[in-house]
């Protein structure tokens, strides 16, 4: 375990099994229906990843980008957003998928632009949520675990840039949790 990470919080095999059942609830709502995926890079790219391979029906995977930490554990609470999509969201049920919910700034921002995209619907999944931890009035229509006011890394999530390639969620150090 690198030295930054104080202790695990989320196995391999707890996130896979968790990542497996979020699959099912949307397959449940969705069935065979057309379905956008739009990913928030880069932290949901590992979490996109496995998610849509548990997934049957017809989807389309879109990105976007967001940042907004910059080199923090603090939010700046500015989150800049890059839009490249190419594929067409127009009247599509479009379901935005990032890796955590926070302040719920970058979330906000986001869902407020794909809607002028003009979608049908919009649906939002986080892996990870912290409630406790929200300046901004939303919440999650699909999450994988909701958690304490951590800052946590792996499975995508950054600090400075690194350890999104942990296969589990940690705790880091510096935070002295
Ligand atoms: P929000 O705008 O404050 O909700 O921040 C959401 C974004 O901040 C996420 O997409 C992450 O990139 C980043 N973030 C928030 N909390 C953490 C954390 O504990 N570890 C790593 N990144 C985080
Ligand atoms: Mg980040």
């Amino acid at each position: 375990m690198p030295r930054q990470v104080a202790r695990v919080l989320f196995t391999e095999a707890q996130i896979r099994q968790r990542v497996r059942e979020l699959a099912s609830e949307i397959q449940r709502d969705f069935g065979d229906e057309d379905l956008v995926i739009l990913a928030v890079l880069r932290g949901s790219m590992i979490f996109l990843a496995d998610l849509i391979r548990f997934l049957q029906g017809p989807v389309t995977i879109e990105v976007i980008r967001a940042a907004s930490y910059g080199h923090a554990t603090v939010s700046s609470g500015t989150a800049r957003i890059r839009d490249e999509m190419d594929v067409d969201i127009r009247n599509r049920d479009v379901l935005i998928l990032d890796d955590i919910l926070d302040t719920g700034r970058t979330l906000a921002r986001i869902k407020g632009h794909i809607q002028s995209h003009g979608p049908r619907a919009i649906r939002t999944c986080v892996f990870l949520d912290k409630p406790s931890r929200r300046v901004v009035d939303i919440k999650p229509d699909y999450c994988g675990f909701t958690i304490e006011d951590h800052f946590v890394v792996g499975y995508g999530l950054d600090y400075k840039d690194t350890l999104r390639n942990l296969p589990y969620i940690g705790i880091l150090e510096e935070e002295g949790n």
